[in-house]
Formats: C-alpha cells, sequence, structure tokens
C-alpha cells in the first residue's frame, strides 16, 4: 500500500450519492483515511437509503452532513464553511442525476450546493447502470465537467447489480484510493495522468498469436503483450473505456479493462469485429502471426521422414480491416523492424491507411520483444515525427497515449 506523508492531511470532502455502490463508501472512507487523508461525509437523501449516517459518522469520525437546511448543522459547519473545508471534493458514488446537476450547477441539496460554492479539485467516480452511462445525455455531462478539470475515475466494466454487463460499475475503493495518492503523487509534474479520455471506447489488441499445427504445437512468437497491457492501464487511467483482446500472455489484466482472451489471428480478428462499433480507438498493438497452417491435423503429427512440408495461408491484416471501415475509428499500428526503421514504418502506416505508427527497432536486445523496456518513434499521416526515447514500456505507454489524446 502506498502511503503519502503530507504536511497537513490533505482534506477530502466524499459525497456519496444514492446508488447500489453506496455500500462501498465506508470501505472507501477507511482505505482513505489509511492513506492519511482527512475525511468527511455528505451524503444525498437517497443515499441515506443505501447506507447509515452512523456508519458513515463511525468510520469518519466526523458527524455525516445530509441537510442543506438545518439550523444545528449550518451553525456548527454550514456549507460554505464546508466548501471551504476540502482540499478536495470526491464524489462517490456519484449517479447519473447528480452529475446532471453538477453539470449545470444546479444547487438543490447540499452536496450540489457545496460543489458549486467550492473552489476545491473535483472527483467524480460515476456508478449507474450501464446504458445510463452509455446515454448520449450522461457523456455529454461529463465531458462538460472534464471541461471544467474535473476528473472522473473509471467507472469500470462487469456484472452490475441490475444483472446487464458493462461499464458503469464504480471503482473499487482501493482502486479509488491509489488514484487518488497517484494524484496527489504527481501533481505539479508531467506524470499527472490527464482526463483527455474520458468517455472514450479503445480498443486494443495485445501479445502472439498461436496457430495449431497439430493438437501439440503451433506456430507463434515473443510477444510479452506488456506493450498492448501498458497501453490498456494508461487509457483507463485517462478515462477510457478500454477492451483488450489478447492473445496468450502471463499478464494480469489492468484494473477496470474488460479482456478477451482469443489463440488465434482468426479468433483475434472475430473478436475486433465484434467489438469495433463505437469505437473511438483502436491500436494494433499483437504480434498477429502473418501465416497459419492451411490443415489443423487432429490426430499428433508421427515423426517419419528426414523432410516435413507444412503449407501455410495467409491471415487477414487485422488492422488494415479495422482502418478499411467506413466508421473507422483513430488507428494506431506498430511496426516492429530490425532495419530501416523509419522508412518501414512511413510505408506501413500508409500501406494499411493507419493515422499514427509506433515502430520500435527489435535489433536492440535490451529493448522490445520481451523487455521491460521500448523506445518508439511515433509518424503520423500529417508527417509528424517523435522520438520517445527508451523508456519503461509504462512510461512509453502512457506518452503514446498522451498523443493519440493530442490528435483526436
Ligand atoms: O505488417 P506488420 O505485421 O509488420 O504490421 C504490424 C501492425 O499490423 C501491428 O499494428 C499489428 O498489430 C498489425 N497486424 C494486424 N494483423 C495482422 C498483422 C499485423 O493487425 N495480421
Amino acid at each position: 500500500m502506498s502511503k503519502i506523508v503530507p504536511q497537513k492531511k490533505i482534506r477530502i470532502l466524499l459525497g456519496v450519492c444514492g446508488g447500489i455502490a453506496a455500500y462501498k463508501s465506508a470501505d472507501l472512507v477507511r482505505r482513505l483515511k489509511e492513506r492519511d487523508f482527512d475525511v468527511r461525509v455528505i451524503m444525498t437523501e437517497s443515499a441515506a437509503e443505501f447506507i447509515t449516517p452512523m456508519t458513515l459518522q463511525a468510520v469518519s469520525g466526523y458527524s455525516v452532513h445530509d441537510a442543506l437546511f438545518d439550523r444545528e448543522a449550518e451553525a456548527a459547519m454550514g456549507h460554505i464553511e464546508l466548501a471551504k473545508w476540502a482540499d478536495w471534493i470526491l464524489i462517490a458514488p456519484a449517479t447519473a442525476n447528480t452529475i446532471a446537476k453538477l453539470s449545470v450547477g444546479i444547487c438543490d441539496d447540499l452536496l450540489s450546493t457545496v460543489v458549486v460554492a467550492s473552489s476545491a479539485k473535483c472527483f467524480i467516480a460515476p456508478a449507474m447502470n450501464q446504458q445510463m452511462w452509455a446515454s448520449s445525455v450522461t457523456q455529454e455531462n461529463i465531458s462538460k465537467l472534464v471541461s471544467r478539470d474535473c476528473h472522473v475515475l473509471g467507472p469500470a466494466s462487469g456484472e452490475q447489480a441490475c444483472g446487464d454487463v458493462g461499464f458503469g460499475r464504480m471503482l473499487e475503493p482501493l482502486e479509488i484510493a491509489e488514484q487518488l495518492v497517484d494524484y496527489q503523487q504527481g501533481q505539479g509534474s508531467n506524470s499527472l495522468p490527464s482526463n483527455g479520455l474520458a468517455g472514450k471506447r479503445v480498443l486494443i489488441t495485445a501479445g502472439p498469436t498461436v496457430e495449431a499445427i497439430d493438437p501439440v504445437r503451433f506456430i507463434s512468437n515473443h510477444s510479452s503483450g506488456k506493450m498492448g497491457y501498458a497501453l490498456a492501464k494508461a487509457a483507463q487511467k485517462q478515462g477510457a473505456h478500454v477492451t483488450l483482446v489478447s492473445g496468450p500472455v502471463n499478464l494480469t489484466t489492468p484494473y477496470a479493462v474488460d479482456k478477451v482472451d482469443v489463440i488465434s489471428a482468426q479468433d483475434m480478428l472475430s473478436a475486433v469485429k465484434n467489438r469495433l462499433v463505437g469505437c473511438d480507438i483502436f491500436i494494433g498493438c499483437a504480434a498477429v502471426a502473418d501465416y497459419t497452417p492451411v490443415d489443423v491435423a487432429t490426430q499428433k503429427i508421427k515423426k517419419n521422414d528426414n523432410d516435413m512440408q507444412l503449407t501455410l495461408k495467409k491471415n487477414a491484416d487485422i488492422i488494415s480491416w479495422v482502418a478499411a471501415q467506413s466508421k473507422k475509428p483513430f488507428v494506431v499500428g506498430f511496426a516492429a523492424e530490425s532495419e530501416n526503421l523509419q522508412q518501414f514504418a512511413k510505408s506501413k502506416l500508409e500501406r494499411k491507411k493507419l493515422d499514427m505508427i509506433c515502430a520500435n527497432d527489435i535489433s536492440e536486445p535490451s529493448l522490445g520483444f520481451n523487455s521491460d523496456n521500448n523506445r518508439i518513434l511515433i509518424l503520423d499521416k500529417k508527417g509528424v515525427q517523435l522520438q520517445l526515447p527508451a523508456a519503461s514500456k509504462e512510461k512509453i505507454a502512457s506518452d503514446i497515449i498522451q498523443q493519440v489524446s493530442d490528435r483526436l
């Protein structure tokens, strides 16, 4: 657990709205306090249907504020004092209703009034049904809040309390607390993730593909998937909804990323085709096998002659298929080259009709395939060229995602 040692504890005013995820708020208060944040809680009226003020008072150590017109509360700490007390305001869970009110400045309860009355940095962790989250009105409201420097955390994808599956789940309390620590540590530096991809849908392919020869043998490559997974994490941290279509790798799925496991190039193509609608950005980071056996033997092939012939056929080029669609997303490719890096990358960018390409030199053993580091040359279709110096795949990934976000 990362712990910050601030000179003065950062004061977080936690606004709890009325969604089922409110039951996680007590845990969220604990996670924030463990990380040395000072936490006071405001609840909306409907939040009290899901969790009691008593519980949040017990974990925060302060009385819970829930009414705008309460003479006693106003005499102790009224809405203006609360607004001034807060260094940060965190709204978690943030419902579609509260997000809508904040986007237009309605002040009809204590929480919405305090937000408008405060100059504190505001963080929002949305939690709602996937359709409510996907609706254009919620997305417009979120964009307005982001443009006013509000930082959106999540939401995550997964099974929802109502039985639906999709984006809209509140991030887990531990993840929210860790993201706030990251934010605090990154303040004032370039490492601070922007929220430039809030609400955008990003589809990423990663890892190798595995092409079966018979039940025990296959053709594959050395791709570790590390770059694609780092890109998924970096895009998620910028607020995007990320789907990762991954070949077989030995990596943990980044938090709040929706992962689809595939084996062969054909599986990867089908998974991409099924998930492309509504996608804003496609990043083809997978090392897709160019060829696959024409026939897959149903039984293990026996060792007989000195030579054996294996006939291969060409696999479809997934990224070219994406770039050829009439409603195509912003398409980013990768080019792993062992010579003529710039020239080969440029011709790949043009031939595959990409918007941007990230080229890396695989002749250097300490970089690229299977390594934790990489050095990338970025080219885009407007002729802009940018060399990212050798760095960890995490750092390179966040720089690439920033470059994509800047071009959208
Ligand atoms: O042609 P080449 O394999 O060098 O191109 C690399 C780029 O094309 C990468 O972005 C890779 O993910 C993508 N690609 C693909 N489908 C293939 C082969 C490559 O999407 N069958």
